[in-house]
């Protein structure tokens, strides 16, 4: 049977009902007779406190094999860390912030974290020493709030999707196509590194060159183009040596990808899907988004993040074309580390720019020139431009990329010729033009540049559990 969680517990009405809790001590401190422990399993924002009364009739010690009576030497390793299953009262708590709280009658420690040794005594320590004590960060107030909001919203993704008929699909991980035609991939192979493949990777595992996928997009296209709407929450892995606070070598996307669809229903999808995570965060998780934004709401200006959530969950995202875009930019050419130009990607500054300044709020810029594009989008009748859109918002930029697909075999075709691309390899992806095309789309939103939204951590790698980048795969 399932124990009941310092979360069911905090909710429980006084009734003078005994309770068991368990977890690790955050704090512990002492008046005259009264010991208070602080004691949170990570289910809470907040723990539990309980009172163990040295004067009144409480063991400490009984239980888990201590033994009988042993209170002194149950509350020396009663410290900072240590894991303890509590029995005890729950009352009325006279103390603020707080409707009940333990009178303990026994505490058991399970398992002591000597204090000279656990890196987590102070109540503040900076996230640039918690990024390495990963393992025990989990355990501060803030990254349990991190890894709740994940979770919630990772099943709101999911409740998003099955509510509109979209199937859950899971594309591999391992695949031998560059789905972004970036580049940018890391190689799988079973070969000996101090042995250079005389032809090619044919004696390689799956005979021929394979590599950790950026995108599941095209193996989703296909089952778009057979199931209607699908959708792909999966890892993706790309090898840029890019170390900003907004990339990672492995991150985790949320792909859907709809048939029967213009860029347009993907742009309408794609507001209505950041609004309803954007509203999930403030009903599921209101508690863990109350903290973020008393402690992190530094950069959203004012508003705070709770503001601003709501304020984007009730607005109507701007959207512009990438030349209108440029337009803006232009007006305020000084202002920038780099140029606008059309033709030129745009830069975060830029894209920074577009949301703070111009629409104080998301954008969705379409249109963008086809080289600064993937190969597979559908050209616009100008030949200049492709039914491209990406999502950006205030603080971090582009959180969503997406099109409409080519759905001409030959337009296809010639453009991956144009690029250099080996059609032949993708001759699967060019079937589904060829039989029973259909005008489809999808984006991608990146999972975890969601979550530093609706937080307000400023470094993506604060809001995976062990994140991974150029020269850092610890853990
Ligand atoms: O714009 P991207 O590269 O688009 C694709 O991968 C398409 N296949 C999506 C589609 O149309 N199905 O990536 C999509 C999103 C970005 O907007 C960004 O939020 C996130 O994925 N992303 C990253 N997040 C963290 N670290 C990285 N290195 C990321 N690269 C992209
Ligand atoms: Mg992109």
């Amino acid at each position: 049977m399932l124990f009941p969680l310092v979360r069911d517990i905090r909710s429980l009405s006084p009734k003078n009902q005994d309770v068991t809790v368990r977890g690790w001590v955050r704090t512990r401190r002492e008046m005259k007779n009264l010991v208070f422990i602080e004691v949170n399993d990570g289910s809470s924002l907040t723990g539990i406190q309980c009172v163990f009364d040295r004067g009144g009739g409480g063991n400490a010690g009984a239980g888990a094999g201590a033994k009988e009576g042993n209170t002194a030497g149950t509350l020396a390793a009663l410290g900072t860390g240590a894991s303890v299953e509590i029995r005890g009262r729950l009352v009325p708590s006279p103390a603020a912030g707080q409707d009940v709280e333990v009178a303990v009658s026994e505490i058991a420690v399970l398992g002591p974290a000597p204090a000279e040794s656990y890196p987590l005594q102070k109540k503040h320590h900076s996230l640039e020493f918690l990024r390495e004590i990963a393992h025990l960060r989990a355990r501060t107030t803030t990254f349990g709030a991190v890894a709740r909001v994940r979770s919630n919203l990772a099943f709101a993704v999911h409740r998003f999707f099955r509510e509109r008929g979209f199937l859950y699909l899971h594309t591999p991980v391992i695949t031998s196509n560059d789905a972004e035609g970036a580049g940018a991939m890391f190689r799988v192979t079973t070969l000996d590194p101090s042995v250079k493949p005389e032809s090619g990777y044919g004696g390689d595992f799956f005979g021929r060159a394979a590599y950790l996928t950026v995108s599941g997009q095209l193996e989703a296209e296909t089952y778009a183009c057979a199931l209607s709407r699908v959708y792909t929450f999966g890892p993706a892995f790309r090898a840029e040596n890019s170390n900003t606070v907004r990339h990672l070598a492995e991150f985790w996307m949320i792909e859907p990808e709809m048939a029967f669809a213009s860029l347009e229903d993907d742009m309408d999808l794609a507001e209505d899907f950041l609004k309803s995570l954007f509203t999930a965060a403030l009903e599921d998780c209101a508690r863990d988004i109350a903290f973020f934004d008393k402690h992190f709401s530094g950069e959203h200006a004012g508003k705070g993040i709770a503001g601003t959530l709501e304020e984007a969950a009730a607005s109507r995202f701007v959207r512009m074309t990438y030349t209108e875009a440029v337009r803006e930019l232009e007006k305020a050419a000084d202002s920038f580390e780099y140029r606008p130009r059309w033709g030129c990607d745009l830069q975060s500054e830029h894209e920074k720019f577009l949301t703070e300044k111009v629409a104080g709020g998301p954008v969705i810029v379409t249109s963008y020139p086809k080289e600064i594009k993937a190969f597979y989008m559908k050209m616009n009748d100008d030949e200049k431009t492709v039914r491209a859109m990406d999502v950006l918002v205030p603080r971090l930029g582009e959180i969503i990329g997406g099109s409409q697909r080519e759905d001409d075999p030959l337009k296809l075709s010639r453009r991956m010729e144009e690029l250099g691309m080996k059609t032949d390899n993708y001759f699967w992806y060019l079937d589904l033009r060829r039989y029973g095309s259909v005008p489809h789309s999808g984006f991608g939103l990146g999972f975890e540049r969601l979550i530093q939204y609706v937080t307000g951590m400023i470094n993506i790698r604060d809001v995976i559990p062990y994140p991974r980048a150029a020269g850092q795969a610890e853990f």
